[in-house]
């Protein structure tokens, strides 16, 4: 029995794990024992999803045209991160942002292809540079949805302007939810098409406090998210119109999803599952890193980005957390970033780790990963995931 089911089983989760992660937060193994149903298709405005599956965008290059295109094709909704997505692209050393531009249309046509004319997304972080630029870019390239975190994306919808690509927030509390969706009013009278609330277990950039993740419990979090769902559903009133909820962090099989969607939710986003996956776009040995991965090996870590990230603790980690890494180049990823002050630098570190170099990389991972144990087909992830 593992650690988690032990906990649910006894009755702790919400408990700390000695890694500053979370027993199982929300996406608790449902108690009402081996819960198995039939799963309805994710509707958002006019786009139809077969499963209410998004796979979470993630950066750097680790959710490019393979991944997404192979979610989508398989029923759920690929989601390409755009963080740095051209960091192959020949001209990236001299000019990021076009070298990004391009590589967005590239990878969501790639994908597009792939899906068979099925919706695809992107993910753009709002603390990114260009910010901007990228959204429209990916408008222009046909992005159906776009999904956008990492700070507050207060004026996405003037950036989309009349397009019909759906458009969601990234929020953690109901005071996030609360904000975006009055600005949103306000300013622009529209509100979301959706919107994706991440728990403190999920990986890559965290929307906590370090201090609140190593104390919130199961049902605080849960109580969160029944929270924001009423705040959503006044706006559902007031527009007229349906705005999925979608849960994120920890959800890692088919009861979880049960679980998220017996809460109130319309639909999930999993991310660390598909990284062990052949489509994933990431190189072999980082998908090995999450095989190896056991639960004590995740850490908690500041990122320059400015919020805490949930990391694999490797020689990488270990390193920047003795003394930091001074910063040779910058490469113009984030908006508020002094290369001076960061204790290294964020891009490279992601960029080592796509590629492969796990001892000098940053590796992303959801609190969960010490559960995954094969690397299989997006095809028979998202069986094992519906319920098939
Ligand atoms: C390797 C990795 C990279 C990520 N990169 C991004 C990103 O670029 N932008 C973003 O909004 N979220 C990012 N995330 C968060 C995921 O999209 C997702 O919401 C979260 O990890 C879900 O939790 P799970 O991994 O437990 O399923 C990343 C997560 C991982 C594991």
């Amino acid at each position: 029995m593992s650690f988690r089911t032990l906990c649910v089983a006894a009755g702790v989760d919400g408990q700390s794990f000695p890694h500053g992660g979370k027993v199982s937060a929300f996406a608790v193994r449902s108690r009402n024992g081996g819960l198995n149903m039939e799963l309805k298709p994710l509707q958002i405005g006019n786009l139809t999803v077969e499963y209410p599956i998004i796979q979470g965008g993630m950066g750097v290059g680790i959710s490019r045209s393979h991944l997404a295109g192979a979610v989508s094709a398989n029923g759920g909704l690929g989601i390409i991160s755009t963080a740095q997505i051209g960091y192959d692209e020949p001209d990236f050393e001299r000019n990021q942002e076009q070298a990004n531009l391009h590589a967005i249309r590239k990878h969501l046509e790639q994908a597009k292809e792939i899906a068979g004319g099925r919706p695809v997304g992107v993910n753009i972080m709002v603390a990114t540079k260009d910010y901007p630029s990228y959204v429209k870019a990916a408008v222009d390239a046909g992005a159906d949805v776009i999904i956008s975190g990492a700070g507050l994306p207060v004026r996405l919808p003037e950036y989309v302007g009349d397009s019909d690509c759906k458009i969601a927030p990234i929020v953690s509390s109901e005071k996030a939810a609360s904000l975006m969706l009055r600005n949103w009013d306000k300013k622009y009278g529209r509100t979301a098409d959706f919107l994706v609330i991440e728990g403190p277990e999920a990986g890559g950039h965290l929307g906590f406090k370090e201090e609140q993740l190593k104390h919130i419990t199961t049902k605080e979090y849960e109580d969160e998210i029944k929270k924001i769902i009423e705040t959503v559903r006044g706006y559902e009133e007031k527009y007229g119109k349906k705005i999925p909820v979608i849960i994120a962090g920890g959800i890692f099989d088919h009861e979880d999803i049960c679980h998220a969607l017996s809460i109130g939710a319309d639909g999930v986003q999993i991310a660390s599952r598909f990284v062990a996956t052949d489509e994933c776009d990431a190189d072999e040995k980082y998908k090995q890193a999450y095989i190896d991965a056991k639960a004590e090996d995740v850490e908690i870590v500041m990122s320059p980005v400015g919020m805490p990230g949930r990391a694999l603790k490797n020689a990488f980690v270990k390193l920047i957390e003795k003394k930091p890494l001074p910063v040779s180049r910058c490469f113009n990823c984030l908006e508020k970033c002094n290369p001076a002050k960061v204790p290294y630098c964020i891009t490279k570190a992601l960029i080592n780790a796509v590629r492969g170099d796990i001892e000098h990389g940053l590796i992303f991972v959801g609190a969960n990963v010490g559960r995954i144990t094969k690397i299989v087909s997006v095809h028979d992830l998202m069986a094992e995931l519906v319920g098939e």
